[in-house]
């Protein structure tokens, strides 16, 4: 589909100021469709041809209240102004031209309204108003809507509809059908829609509004008095106990440059809020969970402890503090989820309390520092849980392997652990470096059948689908292990 911006580019030579300002218009007009009952388009001189023989529709819009004239998408198709004689004299006249045009799909004449749009001084598109038959005649209501839209229209063609600061139309705003206020310059409340009533009974606004100010009535909007002071669209949401909520949307209306008055839609949206006190509570409950995986996890480790504190060999000792060690791990990236559970986990977080986790468990044994560079942002949770078990195991190697035996009787030597990270591309990498002594001169990371970089290699290569590779430093650069591991983040399942 071509865009609007994509056609002005095209067809016309409108600047970049006047295709936003149309732009604007457009993802406003919804409500000038719904306020007429009609189908709009907007047209502007196709420029490749001389003395506006033709016109381009750069946008077409259908009323959400009634059925639509035009079947067809006109969007990008050329018009010849033989055929739309009012567009062209709207145009060149800069006035609003009113009349009839034949529509091939009903038959008989519809009225057709063309709305000069004018930005910076002067004409710069046309808003074509093609209006389908009423049914019956224009009740009370119908007619208080075509006149808020005539005073949009004049606005249109005054440069202060659409607003610079906010579209008044679109998804999740109140449509016209909602409800309805016209207010007038002073506050005062016009005429209220039947929908619109029944929105205040909700609110505990029994009283006829139609005369007084909605203060009078006990509603008091600081957005009708923002609109109406400073000329600009605010909303509102106002509750009433806990099930009802009503939002309100305030337009400004212009007259010369004078706020005359606010068109005020109001929509119920008590059953909206409701599903997302459901929403809230269902995460409520994830993380409700994810706190009692932690707690249970912590269980298990604290248990575990105790049962190395009964043992007496050094063996069984040494295993179950591991075991420990490693549930504890596990249920860090639980507790972070526990604070704001989703598919995805700051892995900051995590990687604050693994680096705790090692210091806690064997920083005891030599005094380490361990320094973090980088972030990966956020993780799939699928990823973070695998991965941080894994930096836990790499970390605690180089605390328990990397200075054992190394710097001296004396130990002057400074031990330092750096854990880097970063975002290469799509891929998350972590690099280990410690400047201990070095892996053993056979070391070979595929044969090694000790537990931990067994673990390791699952995880990081079946579970997270990615690579990792250990090397020792040379001692001119500064010595010690490497570690890198790459994952990628967005996981092929
Ligand atoms: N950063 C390092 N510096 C020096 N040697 C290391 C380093 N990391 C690992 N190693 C060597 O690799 C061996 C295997 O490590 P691995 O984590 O698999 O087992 P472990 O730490 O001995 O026992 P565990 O199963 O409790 O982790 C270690 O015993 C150690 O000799
Ligand atoms: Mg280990």
């Amino acid at each position: 589909m071509t865009t609007l911006a994509e056609l002005s580019e095209d067809f016309t030579s409108l600047g970049e100021v006047d295709v936003d300002h149309l732009l604007r218009l457009t993802a406003s007009w919804s409500l000038l469709a719904d306020l007429s009952f009609s189908d709009m388009v907007l047209v502007a001189p196709d420029e490749r041809t001389s003395g506006y023989e033709e016109f381009v529709v750069l946008g077409q819009v259908r009323p959400n209240n009634r059925s639509t004239l035009i079947v067809d998408d006109l969007i990008g198709s050329v018009q010849a102004s033989g055929e739309w004689p009012l567009v062209r004299q709207a145009y060149e006249t800069g006035k609003r031209a009113v009349g009839e045009v034949a529509i091939p799909a009903i038959e008989g004449a519809v009225p057709v309204w063309c709305i000069p749009v004018r930005f910076g001084g002067r004409v710069i598109a046309v808003l074509v108003r093609l209006q389908g038959p009423l049914r019956g005649p224009a009740s009370l209501y119908e007619r208080a809507y075509l006149s808020i839209f005539e005073r949009l229209c004049s606005m249109v063609s005054d440069a202060t509809f659409p607003y610079r600061e906010d579209t008044v139309a679109g998804p999740g705003m109140p449509r016209v059908g909602d409800g309805i206020i016209l207010i007038d310059h002073a506050g005062v409340v016009e005429f209220a829609t039947p929908n619109a009533s029944n929105a205040l009974h909700r609110l505990g606004v029994y009283a006829a509004t139609e005369g007084k100010t909605l203060a009078e009535t006990g509603l008091r909007l600081r957005a009708v008095e923002r609109s109406l002071e400073y000329g600009i669209p605010a909303m509102e949401e106002v509750d009433r106990s806990s099930d009802v909520a009503i939002l309100f949307h305030c337009v400004p209306l212009f007259d010369g440059g004078v706020v005359t008055g606010v068109v005020l839609l109001l929509r119920d949206v008590s059953d909206l809020r409701q599903l997302n006190r459901l929403v809230l509570n269902k995460e409520a409950a994830v993380r409700e969970v994810h706190h009692r995986v932690k707690n249970n996890l912590q269980t298990i480790s604290s248990l575990l402890r105790l049962q190395a504190r009964r043992s007496d060999e050094h063996d069984t000792v040494v295993a179950l503090q591991e075991a420990e060690r490693r549930v504890r791990s596990i249920a860090v990236v639980h507790e972070v989820l526990s604070r704001e559970p989703g598919e995805e986990v700051v892995f900051d977080e995590i990687v604050r309390s693994i680096v705790l986790l090692v210091e806690d468990t064997v920083l005891a044994l030599h005094p380490v520092e361990i320094v973090v560079n980088g972030d990966l942002g956020t993780l799939p949770t699928d990823l973070a849980t695998p991965l941080a078990l894994a930096l836990t195991e790499l970390l605690t190697n180089a605390v328990e392997h990397a200075f054992v035996n190394f710097g001296g009787p004396d130990n002057e030597h400074v031990g330092i652990v750096t854990l880097d990270l970063s975002l290469e591309g799509g891929d998350a990498v972590a690099e280990i470096r410690d400047n201990g002594r070095g892996l053993e001169d056979d070391f070979k990371l595929d044969v090694a059948t000790s537990l931990g970089l067994s673990i390791v290699r699952d995880l990081v290569r079946s579970q997270l689908r990615g690579s990792i590779e250990m090397m020792s430093v040379p001692y001119v650069e500064g010595g010690g292990t490497l570690i890198r591991v790459v994952v990628p983040t967005e996981m092929v399942t």
